[in-house]
């Protein structure tokens, strides 16, 4: 799979500027690049390049109604796509970037119809990444850049994951080493009243609530995928089956977890535990037996390296064989939110709440 695609290794902080200008020629050629920002590997197109543009839903296999976000390098870079920047964006802007947070504003003429999937508004952010920020200038276009992954599989945190899924089908991929955050920016609706948070990610609620403090929780995953096509149930999904455990009681999730581990032994499959290291302790499997492949997640109490493992982990779970995958939601606070979110969709619903 990975046969075409050259892999520049780029220095995260300092990255070679004669690779950034062949990177941004290619660029501005209509080719397609993909390249570490600090959430996942993004796949970047001109935006301003409607054909470009169009060459990344092929690539990905991704379905056209699903919009695309375009990274700018600076203020100016926002206003040459929309028609006006509210105050409010202008003020989450000043607090949040450049980083991870997405804002979904009303669209500007330059912007095709192809990157916003036909929507009067388009999504916007300022990566806090220096090979991000140094291609988009090097470039001297906006940057239309989905996740790096097949459409459903789980977004790429390493250059090794884009170039399994993408490596033969574009020309170049830059890699800056793993992905600080490890999930995606979070998704910022400005374009209703009040503003709507359509996906949770590595910027938290309780962070964008210092500057919104009535920020709702995310809307009833139904209603959230009509308005935000990307964010449908089926997603960021591992090949194995997964399976989510939830519930209040520790104990008890942890007692159902052991079940299902011995039913899928005498079943004869390969599970897969994506836990974290005292989940793993609890249940006794940190010398993986026959039949069960560990991913740890690390501390339960630092879920910003949860975040920054999860994806390479469900595909580390996937390339050990595992048939069926078992995981535990977080609480719902902070980068947990996003966590559940992930761990639901990877496994498309199939959620166990143990009561
Ligand atoms: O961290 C990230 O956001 C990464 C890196 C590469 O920047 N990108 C990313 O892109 O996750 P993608 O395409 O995988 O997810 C974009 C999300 C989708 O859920 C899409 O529906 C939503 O943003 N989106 C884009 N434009 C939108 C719009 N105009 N209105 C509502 N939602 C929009
Ligand atoms: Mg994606």
């Amino acid at each position: 799979m990975s046969v075409g695609a050259e892999i520049v290794v780029v220095d995260p902080h300092h990255p070679d500027p004669a690779v950034l200008a062949r990177a941004g020629a290619l660029l501005r050629a209509g080719q397609l690049v993909a390249f570490p920002t600090e959430t996942v590997y993004g796949l970047g197109a001109n935006a301003l390049d409607a054909a470009a543009v169009t060459r990344i839903f092929g690539v990905k296999e991704r379905p056209a109604d699903d919009p695309l976000i375009v990274h700018v390098a600076d203020l100016a870079g926002v206003l040459a796509l929309v028609t006006h920047l509210p105050p409010l964006a202008q003020a989450l802007a000043a607090r949040f970037w450049p980083g991870p947070l997405t804002l979904v504003l009303p669209r500007g003429p330059a912007v095709p119809l192809q990157v916003t999937a036909g929507l009067d508004t388009v999504a916007v952010r300022m990566p806090a990444h220096p090979v991000a920020l140094g291609l988009i200038r090097a470039a001297g276009v906006p940057i239309a850049a989905p996740s790096a992954n097949l459409f459903t599989r789980p977004s790429p945190t390493r250059a090794a994951d884009v170039a399994a899924d993408l490596g033969s089908r574009i020309l170049l991929i830059l890699d800056g080493g793993p992905t600080t955050h490890g999930v995606e920016s979070t998704v910022l609706d400005l374009s209703t009243h009040p503003p709507r948070l359509l996906r949770p990610g590595a910027l938290t609620l309780e962070q964008l609530r210092s500057v919104l403090p009535d920020l709702a929780a995310p809307a009833a995953l139904g209603a959230a995928a009509r308005r935000s096509p990307g964010t449908m149930l089926k997603h960021y999904a591992p090949r194995a089956e997964m399976r989510l455990l939830d519930g209040a009681h520790p104990a008890r999730v942890l007692a159902a977890l052991a079940e299902e581990v011995q039913a899928a032994q005498v079943a004869g499959r390969v599970v897969g535990l994506l836990l974290t290291d005292e989940d793993l302790a609890a249940l006794g499997a940190r010398a993986p037996g026959p039949g069960v492949r560990v991913a740890a997640l690390g501390p339960a109490a630092d879920l910003a390296g949860q975040a920054h493992r999860l994806f390479a982990a469900l595909r580390d779970l996937d390339q050990a064989g595992a048939d069926l995958i078992l995981a535990r939601a977080p609480p719902a606070a902070g980068l947990g939110l996003t966590l559940r979110d992930r761990l639901r969709r990877a496994a498309a619903g199939r959620v166990r709440l143990v009561e």
